[in-house]
Formats: structure tokens, C-alpha cells, sequence
């Protein structure tokens, strides 16, 4: 019985969704011009500020997970994971098996080069000079005069700096390497610019375009299923967040899941993450490091501006007392 109503509220939503991106049909004109798609934009992306705060225009939860103890009081109210954004475990829990990730990332980072040359000759044994710095990744690198993202940035330094070819994004160096320098942020808070005029803000804004459009076989845009009504509403059996904050837990320990790339190391970067949406919700999915991804990334971890970063956490909850609740 509980099977069926969960099942009913499922095929609800979907005939929701389906019925608010149904288009209107699109007729030639008499002039013969191509016919034009009405609603290309999920509506309320004029709504998003660059701050976790802003979700409270959206689901308004902001304030059951704005920190520690608003966390602690929703709990102690009875509130569930999908009402506190989950930041119950994805924010306050620490993954132990994701230490091992982290041990993994420290371990490459002191690999030696035939030159006897690694990460670490550079930045510090512990990684002393990355501390704090993936809080206000992505950033405008000046030298590559392109907009980096971790994976992206750790890419360019390993392949050019110490001829490790085979570490570029999408390899399971590469995303545990991402694991360990976004570890040394933990606790330090997110702070992307992108209220400044330049190329960070123009890719928040496209970020916030694409993010919103609707797109793929299905005409759903990302903001179809992170918005309200869809968020903490069960749809293909999880119960999508609001897009605020998420940034700060990324990269995330995504066991038992792993891209092909990651090469089981269970990691999901964000844009691992974004392409794993792509894919599920039948859109193009998009080139890890690309202009487009990366904007989306910009877009996303600008959202969770204001919200201390939480390295290491996992996607989904492995306590099982949580599923009684
Ligand atoms: C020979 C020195 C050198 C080595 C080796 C090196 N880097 Fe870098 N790294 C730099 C410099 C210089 C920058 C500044 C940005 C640029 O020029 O790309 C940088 C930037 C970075 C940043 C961004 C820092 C910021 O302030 O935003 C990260 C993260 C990073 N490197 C990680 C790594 C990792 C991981 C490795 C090993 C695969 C590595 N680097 C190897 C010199 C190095
Ligand atoms: C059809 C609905 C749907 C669409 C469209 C969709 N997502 Fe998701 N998304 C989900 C669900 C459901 C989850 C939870 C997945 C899980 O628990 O593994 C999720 C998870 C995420 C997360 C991780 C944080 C969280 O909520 O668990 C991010 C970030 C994200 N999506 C971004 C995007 C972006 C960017 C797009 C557009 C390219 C997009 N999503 C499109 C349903 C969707």
C-alpha cells in the first residue's frame, strides 16, 4: 500500500512536470518562418543571487540548514533529510570511507616525476599554499586566460608542469587529487566573485542561462527538477535538492556509483556530477572542462557562496536508521 502512494505521488510529479514543459505547438507561420518554441526557460531564474541564502526565494529551507544548530533544531522538530537539504549528513557528517580517498589524492600528490619533481615541490608538503583556495575555485586563471575549475586546473599544472599526461580531468588521478586539495579547504568558506564586472560574472550568468533553459528529449531544464515543486518531491526514486549550498560539499564520495573515467574511485566532481544529471534527464551531456560545464559549475558553487565548504561527505546516507525515520 505504501508502495502504490509512493508510486501515485511519483507518477504525479512526473505528469507535472511533463504537463508545465508540454510546449505549445509549434505552427509555420504564413510567412513560412521556422517555427518558434514557447517556453525555452524554466520561469524564475531572475530570482537566483549568487548566495546560499537566496534559497529562500526558492524551497525555502534555508533556514533549517543554514548552519550547525538550525540543522540540530530541524532534526530535534522531526524534519527529514529532503527538508533540511539534506545537509544532515551531506554537510554535517564527515565520510569515513572518503578518508581513504583523501589518503589516495595525498599519495599522487607526492608522486615524483622522473625529475624528481611533484605537487608538492611546488605547494607545499602539506599542501600549506592550497589551503583555503578551492573555497574560491572556479577562478579566472590569468596565465591560461580561460575560467578553471579544480579538475581543470590540476589538469593544466600536471601535464605542464610535471609531464603527467595521464592525469588530465576524467582519470582517477585527477579526481582524487581534487578529493585532497578541496579537503584542505574544509571549513573555509565559499567565495566566488562574481558581483565583479569580468569573465567569472559573464560565466555565472551563463551559467544561470543554461541552468535554467530547457534542453534534450524530454524539455526539462536543470532548474525543471532543482526548483520547486520538484525539490524534496521523490522523482525516479531520489528527491532532487535545491541548487544552494550543494557546491560546498563537491567533490563528493558517490559510492557505490563511479564514472567510467573515475575509474571506481567513487569520486563525483561537480561536473561528474552535472553530467550524471545530463545523462539521466536525456539532455546532450557536456564536456568535462568546457566553456558550458564550467559555467554551470560557476553558476552552482556561486550559489553556495556564504556556506563553509564540507570535504569529505557522501551522497547518500548509509546509516540506515535514517531510512526508519
Ligand atoms: C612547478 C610548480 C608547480 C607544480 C609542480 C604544480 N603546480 Fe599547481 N600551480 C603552480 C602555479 C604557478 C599556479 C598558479 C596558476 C597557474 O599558473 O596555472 C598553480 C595553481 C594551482 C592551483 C590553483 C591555485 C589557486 O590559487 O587558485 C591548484 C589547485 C594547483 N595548482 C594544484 C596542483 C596540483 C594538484 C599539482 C600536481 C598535479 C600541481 N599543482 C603541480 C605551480 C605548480
Ligand atoms: C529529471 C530531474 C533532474 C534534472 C533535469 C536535473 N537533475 Fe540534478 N539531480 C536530480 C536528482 C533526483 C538528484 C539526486 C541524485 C542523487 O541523489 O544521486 C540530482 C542531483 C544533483 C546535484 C547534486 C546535489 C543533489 O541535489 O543531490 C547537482 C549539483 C545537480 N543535480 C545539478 C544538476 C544540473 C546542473 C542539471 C542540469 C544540467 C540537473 N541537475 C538536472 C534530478 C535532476
Amino acid at each position: 500500500m505504501q508502495k502504490l502512494t509512493l508510486l501515485a505521488a511519483r507518477t504525479g510529479l512526473v505528469a507535472a512536470l511533463w504537463a508545465t514543459t508540454s510546449i505549445a505547438v509549434a505552427q509555420p507561420t504564413s510567412a513560412g518562418q521556422a517555427p518558434s518554441v514557447q517556453h525555452d526557460y524554466w520561469p524564475g531564474r531572475d530570482k537566483a543571487v549568487p548566495h546560499v541564502s537566496g534559497d529562500g526565494r526558492y524551497s525555502d529551507t534555508y533556514e533549517n540548514w543554514k548552519d550547525a544548530a538550525a540543522i540540530a533544531a530541524a532534526r530535534a522538530a522531526g524534519k527529514q533529510s529532503h527538508e533540511i537539504n539534506f545537509k544532515d549528513f551531506r554537510w554535517l557528517t564527515k565520510s569515513l570511507d572518503a578518508e581513504l580517498v583523501i589518503d589516495e589524492g595525498r599519495e599522487v600528490f607526492h608522486r615524483k616525476n622522473a625529475d624528481g619533481q611533484s605537487c608538492a615541490s611546488c605547494h607545499g608538503d602539506n599542501g600549506e599554499k592550497l589551503k583555503g583556495v578551492y573555497a574560491r575555485l572556479p577562478k579566472f586563471n590569468t596565465r591560461l586566460g580561460r575560467v578553471v575549475v579544480g579538475p581543470t586546473q590540476i589538469e593544466a599544472c600536471a601535464t605542464e608542469r610535471l609531464g603527467q599526461q595521464d592525469w588530465r580531468v576524467d582519470t582517477r588521478a585527477n579526481s582524487v587529487l581534487d578529493m585532497y586539495v578541496a579537503s584542505l579547504s574544509d571549513g573555509a568558506v565559499v567565495d566566488v566573485d562574481v558581483a565583479s564586472e569580468g569573465p567569472l560574472k559573464a560565466a555565472y550568468l551563463k551559467g544561470r542561462d543554461l541552468f535554467f533553459k530547457r534542453t534534450g528529449q524530454f524539455h526539462y531544464a536543470c532548474a525543471s527538477c532543482h526548483t520547486p515543486p520538484s525539490v524534496g518531491n521523490y522523482l525516479r526514486g531520489q528527491r532532487p535538492t535545491t541548487f544552494f549550498g550543494d557546491a560546498a560539499q563537491y567533490p563528493i564520495y558517490h559510492f557505490p556509483y563511479a564514472l567510467p573515467g573515475d575509474d571506481l574511485a567513487h569520486v563525483f566532481t561537480l561536473q561528474h556530477q552535472i553530467r550524471s544529471c545530463q545523462q539521466l534527464s536525456r539532455m546532450h551531456q557536456g564536456k568535462e572542462g568546457s566553456p558550458s560545464m564550467t559555467a554551470i559549475e560557476v553558476f552552482l558553487k556561486a550559489s553556495a557562496n556564504g556556506y563553509p565548504m564540507s570535504i569529505p561527505t557522501q551522497q547518500y546516507n548509509l546509516d540506515t536508521d535514517y531510512l526508519e525515520q
